[in-house]
């Protein structure tokens, strides 16, 4: 495996690999990786012969209260999983390599409807700032194929539309969580949490796989699901942010007994840690 921190250096390898024709396959993230990264590279190798994943904890989709700073970064650790998974080349580039002028100069992206609902609600510049990396990112390796996991479900709508919107010809795959044994969704925010609340913290996924199953048993009561599961969290130990059930396609509200492809998706605080989850219906 090779690591770059240039743009330029970057461009020349794949360019290499696309003279000798190879597809290339791309796994964005912010390191601090864990088995569900690990699976995500797993996947892009059998997509195409030669992958890439990116590690850059990016300014712009944090908040001014949030983690950027205290985000954890192991470069040296991740790239030995990295290594280990066959990957072909890591791309870790600093902050002035992605920005290089002033973040409140740089052209930015928005993807609208989409960034504003669910965790966009409480995270207000948090998806467009997604999109401008992950746009940027996209560009400079230019994939035939990215990988993203599912559990960021609305990460992943956002990505689809701006890719379908701005014409990248790229194709998104979305990866089915990884999970511990105890249910809980793999995250680097995991972290944070004590292991008090870490004992705690799978009741996020056990209340989403409980009004899963009443949904599929006929509950058609959405308001009174959404607010027994918040109830259920908050007396778990958690802060409920939100616990709805959207379309799966575009978040909105279910218009009624027709849409049929439906996501539970929830997010709450436990500590100080965020957790999001979701759950296909
Ligand atoms: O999911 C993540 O880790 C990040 O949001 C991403 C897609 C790498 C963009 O910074």
């Amino acid at each position: 495996m090779r690591t770059v921190h240039t743009i330029a250096e970057l461009r020349a390898r794949v360019a290499a690999w696309r003279q000798a024709g190879e597809r290339v396959a791309f796994v964005p993230t912010m390191g601090n990786l864990h088995r569900g990264h690990i699976h995500l590279v797993e996947r892009a190798r059998e997509q195409a012969p030669r992958t890439v994943a990116s590690i850059f904890v990016n300014p712009t989709q944090f908040g001014p209260n949030e983690d950027f700073s205290g985000y954890p970064r192991t470069l040296a650790e991740d790239s030995c999983q990295l290594e280990a998974a066959g990957l072909d080349l890591l791309f870790a580039p600093a902050v002035a390599e992605m920005y290089p002028r002033p973040l409140e100069e740089m052209t930015a992206i928005t993807v609208p409807e989409l960034s504003g609902l669910l965790c966009g609600a409480s995270r207000p510049t948090h998806f467009r700032g997604v999109a401008t990396v992950v746009g940027k990112l996209f560009n400079m390796v230019q994939p035939d194929v990215a990988l993203f996991g599912e559990k960021d479900w609305q990460q992943l709508m956002v990505i689809r539309r701006l890719v379908e919107d701005l014409n990248f010809p790229i194709e998104i795959i979305g990866v089915p969580t990884v999970r511990e044994t105890d249910g809980l969704a793999m995250s680097s925010r995991n972290g944070y949490l004590t292991a008090e609340e870490r004992a705690i913290a799978p009741t996020l996924h056990a209340t989403l796989a409980a009004s899963a199953e009443r949904l599929r048993a006929g509950e058609r009561d959405h308001q009174r699901l959404a607010e027994e599961a918040k109830a259920r969290l908050a007396a778990a130990g958690f802060r409920p942010d939100y616990f709805e059930i959207r379309r799966a396609r575009d978040l909105q509200p279910p218009a009624g007994e027709q849409d049929e492809d439906l996501r539970i998706l929830a997010a709450a605080w436990l500590g100080k840690a965020r957790l999001i989850d979701n759950l296909a219906v």
